[in-house]
């Protein structure tokens, strides 16, 4: 039957073996003996239904209902649009726990500490990703009044919940997922910043440090900046800034950690909607997402990938496609909000009352690729501003027609959006729009390339097994970039030798056989100068309201200016934080390239 605006026609995208592989672990039902109940069809199918059911809580009809059904499922069987992974896993079962990212607080009290770690165990459970600013408590050697004892202090607070996260892992969806944040100006920023050093500490973490316009001052001056006692908020000691930058920065060189967040650019954007409910002190764990404490958020992705049209070698983007697109995802995320069960009441009344949602996308660099632009180029930047300001503004136009229908988010009259905010008086249904996700889970389904980052490998060598209760009977297939295959064929350089060479390791800009064009429009992640890494993430940044998730590579032979220059890039640029990664700097890299793959 026709729904209105949708037409007849519909064809569910065709999946690739890794997202039917995917799909049958990490997302369908299964029964006792572990095998998926659910073909990804019936999965889609079950997430449209559930999340139109908040149609008929908002005083829509029986009609409106299925209209809302069939337009989410065609969004998601289309793979135009994905949800985060908890939606696609729990709605319309038991849990019903939709949210990919949650903030909790952590206070200055035995007890409070541990109520924390109790809720973080609640949340792994459900597939949710913690963070945390562990910045309020009293640091090391400090006394306890009650006990006249001495303090532990947040670093070793934070193994605590590590431990925990390890002990609980997440039902057999995910592990626990942590960000650790610290401000500079707490006593016990060294230990902090050095904590990840030897890699088998906290392995649950990441770890941030929110460094504050003042210290970007002082480091700018080459002054010293106020060390300030968590407890009474009073200076108690100065540090020389540069010391403490090059110690970050030394850290991060060495195996990744830390990661920076500018805390008071974050809290001065819009990724601070509703300012009495703040300040924002934490992110989600892979750092996309600035969330007040016990705030969450439902992430969601377009597929870039499908949004251009024309012949090949002469493609444009498809617009008008993007805004009916845009348009659905903000509405089938805002009933994502209504039909959530929320793990704790706290964070039931903060996500309802501020409605926040993260819409945005990925397969960029496959669109790139399609277009025919290389990923470092001035235009592959021109074109992610133009993409992703059109994205923003049809999301708000999305919301704030929401707003109409459904009413302002709770908050709104003290928002930013109300009438005495700086943006207001405008009708909203949520008080953040854009967000840009890493997409580690929904890349593979929709069979994209990860949130915004380049193209990893052209080819790679993946074991396939062949009987799933024997790991030794497996064969091992080179698999190749589709679009690269594609291109290979058509222009006559196809050979099997040459996607070995690829699989392997081999540069293409080592091959004679390959044209220009190619070499450049093909260019992978490791060939990419960290700078123009940089420059991609600040030119979503522009046009997103919350974060945007992106690791900046470096070669292994990077030295540690290096790396100093991409975190000053980042902040001279308006990016909200940095997190770097030198290849070869983990000693279990081999393993991450595996899960990447
Ligand atoms: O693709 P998918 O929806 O599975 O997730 P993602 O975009 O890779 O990650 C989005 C967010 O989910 C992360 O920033 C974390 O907050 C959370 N996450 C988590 O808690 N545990 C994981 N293993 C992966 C993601």
């Amino acid at each position: 039957h026709d729904i209105p605006g949708l037409g007849g026609d519909f064809q569910p995208a065709e999946l690739s073996h890794n997202a039917k592989v995917v799909i049958e672990r990490r997302i369908a039902k299964r029964n006792e003996q572990g095998d998926a109940v659910e073909t990804p069809d019936e999965v889609f199918r079950r997430v449209a239904r559930n999340l139109a059911e908040a149609e008929l809580r908002f005083g829509g009809t029986e009609q409106d209902r299925a209209a809302a059904e069939e337009s989410f499922y065609r969004l998601m069987a289309s793979l135009d649009f994905l949800p985060n992974s908890p939606t696609l896993v729990n709605a319309g079962r038991e849990l019903q726990q939709l949210s990919a990212c949650f903030v909790l607080p952590v206070p200055d009290s035995i007890e409070g500490i541990f109520e924390a770690i109790k809720q973080t165990a609640i949340i792994h459970k459900s597939g949710g990703g913690t963070g945390f600013s562990f910045s309020r408590l009293r640091p090391a050697n400090a006394k306890v009044k009650s006990t006249m004892g001495v303090a532990s202090g947040p670093v070793s607070f934070m193994k605590v919940f590590d431990a925990a996260t390890e002990a609980i892992k997440q039902g057999g969806t995910r592990r626990g997922a942590n960000m650790g944040i610290l401000r500079v100006d707490h006593p016990d920023i060294d230990e902090f910043i050095e904590m990840k050093a030897d890699m088998t500490t906290l392995t649950n973490f990441n770890i941030s440090v929110a460094v504050t316009e003042a210290f970007m001052k002082a480091l700018e001056a080459g002054t010293t900046y106020d060390i300030i006692d968590p407890q009474t908020g009073q200076p108690v000691a100065k540090r020389d800034a540069r010391e403490v930058w090059e110690k970050m920065v030394r850290n991060a060189w060495k195996n990744g950690d830390p990661g920076v967040i500018f805390i008071d650019r974050i809290n001065a954007s819009r990724a601070n909607p509703v300012p009495k409910r703040g300040p924002v002190e934490s992110t989600n764990p892979c750092g996309e997402q600035p969330l007040y404490p016990h705030d969450s958020c439902n992430l969601g992705s377009i597929n870039l990938k499908h949004f251009t049209k024309g012949e090949p070698g002469a493609k444009t983007v498809d617009f008008e496609r993007l805004r009916t697109t845009v348009w659905r995802a903000v509405h089938l995320l805002d009933n994502v909000i209504e039909m959530n069960q929320y793990p704790i009441p706290e964070i039931a009344e903060v996500s309802h009352a501020i409605r926040r949602i993260g819409l945005g996308v990925m397969g960029w660099a496959d669109m790139l690729i399609d277009l025919r632009i290389p990923y470092n180029s001035e235009e592959a930047l021109r074109l992610a501003r133009e993409v992703m300001s059109f994205i923003q503004k049809e999301a708000d136009a999305a919301s704030e027609q929401l707003a109409r229908v459904r009413g302002n988010f709770p908050d709104w009259a003290d928002s930013i959006y109300g009438p005495k905010g700086p943006e207001g008086p405008r009708p909203m249904r949520n008080a953040t729009r854009t967000t840009i996700a890493p997409t580690g889970t929904l890349s593979i389904i929709a069979n994209c390339s990860g949130g915004i980052e380049p193209v990893f490998a052209l080819a790679f060598i993946r074991s396939h097994y062949l009987d799933k209760n024997d790991p030794t009977k497996r064969t091992e297939l080179t698999e190749v970039n589709e679009q690269f295959e594609a291109v290979a064929k058509a222009e006559g350089f196809y050979s099997e030798e040459l996607m070995r060479f690829l699989a392997e390791g081999g540069h293409l800009s080592e091959r004679p056989e390959v044209p220009k064009w190619v070499k450049d429009v093909f260019v992978t992640a490791h060939e990419i100068s960290p700078e123009w890494h940089v420059r991609m993430q600040a030119a979503f940044q522009e046009f997103t309201d919350n974060a945007v998730s992106k690791t900046i590579n470096f070669p292994n032979s990077a030295t540690v200016d290096d790396v100093r220059i991409s975190y000053e890039l980042a902040y001279r640029t308006g990016c909200k934080g940095i997190t770097i990664y030198r290849d070869g700097s983990r000693e279990f890299q081999v393993l991450k390239h595996a899960e990447k793959s």
